[in-house]
């Protein structure tokens, strides 16, 4: 099914939604989207990482009447009664709390294994227990792990690289169990490099995006771990909310129980992006121009490439990313600009 179809079943069904992460980067965008499709939603965060100002933004983009339609837990994912409780009446769940971050799991694994795997295990429970129709979960393309393959297919994953990516690949593994043993429908989305509106620039785990934007806007040092000619898949916020409605109501059974890569099926190094971020930058701070990146250290745990095949969820999903890497950077530039002013 195509985008618009969804939309339009969604405009003449309301579902009831569970987001977790709801005050996060993903999960509020999730929520905002939503909301603006008069569904009832109900967003569950313990704020470790998201913000209450996310759900401000949101709130002042939506209508009085939509916004009425949102509830709000403030609960930790590692609490299963929480879970139990966040799921009842669900007919959607986005799963999307979790702590993200290599780095931060390298230097904290037992704080990521207690958030990403019994977290998402208490959140599976739940949500099966409530009989939800779909559990739509946020995975990662860390699963990919070692494995040299370019483009990234979703059948063919390496040995994991940091602890991270141990606790999204265990999170598909249970979620596969869950189908073989309950019955229980789940769909995971592989996200590569998510970028946009309202990801946070700031703390030592902010992603490349945010940070450089904030750091060229305030005319701070850009840091490039080793040479720059390492490479992601980034994908505009817009095309992983896409994904997520495609998979919550794709109609097609054999589009369940399994995983997708979740990008726009291009690849940009990290030199290109600096160019890419400091030009758009530029247009409103001239005197930026001539700034250079200080390349230092590559980082331990980070995979040198990354670039996805996104035939599958193209197949089976009907999923078509109507933003590319270049419009997205326009998008999330106003943003910044807007938001992180000198
Ligand atoms: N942003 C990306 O590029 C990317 C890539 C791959 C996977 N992901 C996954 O997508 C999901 C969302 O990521 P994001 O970029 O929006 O990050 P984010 O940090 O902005 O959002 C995560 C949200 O989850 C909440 N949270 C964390 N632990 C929780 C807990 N125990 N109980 C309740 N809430 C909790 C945080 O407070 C935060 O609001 C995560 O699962 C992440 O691992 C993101």
């Amino acid at each position: 099914m195509q985008i618009e179809q969804i939309k339009q079943q969604l405009n003449s069904v309301k579902g009831q939604w569970l987001v977790t992460g709801a005050a996060g980067f993903i999960g509020s965008n999730l929520v905002e989207t939503l909301l603006k499709l008069d569904q009832q939603v109900t967003g569950l965060d313990n704020f470790s990482t998201g913000f209450q100002h996310n759900l401000d933004a949101v709130e002042a983009t939506v209508t009085p009447g939509q916004w009425q339609r949102f509830s709000f837990i403030k609960g930790d994912i590692c609490d299963p009664s929480t879970c139990e409780s966040a799921c009842v009446n669900q007919d959607y769940v986005l799963h999307q709390a979790a702590l993200g971050s290599v780095p931060r799991s390298v230097e904290d694994p037992l704080t990521t294994n207690a958030n990403n795997i019994t977290g998402f295990l208490n959140m599976l429970v739940a949500a099966r227990n409530a009989k939800v129709r779909r559990f739509v979960y946020a995975a990662s393309s860390s699963t990919y792990g070692d494995h040299p393959g370019l483009p990234k297919r979703e059948d063919e994953i390496g040995k994991p690289l940091s602890p991270y990516a141990v606790t999204k690949y265990v999170n598909e593994l249970y979620a596969d169990v869950f189908a073989s043993t309950y019955g229980f429908k789940t769909v995971g989305l592989r996200y590569f490099n998510v970028f946009g509106r309202r990801q946070d620039p700031r703390g030592a785990y902010a992603a490349v995006i945010p940070l450089w934007f904030a750091s060229l806007i305030k005319e701070e040092e850009v840091f490039i771990n080793g040479d720059g000619e390492t490479s992601r898949d980034f994908c505009y916020i817009d095309n992983t909310v896409q994904a997520n409605l495609l998979a919550a109501l794709a109609p097609d059974e054999d589009a369940v129980n399994r995983v997708y890569n979740v990008a726009f099926g291009e690849r940009t190094t990290l030199n290109q992006l600096f160019s890419m971020i400091r030009d758009r930058v530029m247009e409103r701070y001239p005197n930026i121009a001539g700034v250079q990146p200080v390349y230092r250290d590559f980082r331990p745990g980070d995979v040198r490439h990354s670039l996805a095949d996104i035939s599958r969820a193209k197949n089976l999903l009907g999923y078509d990313p109507q933003f590319s890497v270049a419009q997205g950077l326009d998008l999330a530039a106003e943003w910044y600009m807007e938001n992180l002013s000198r």
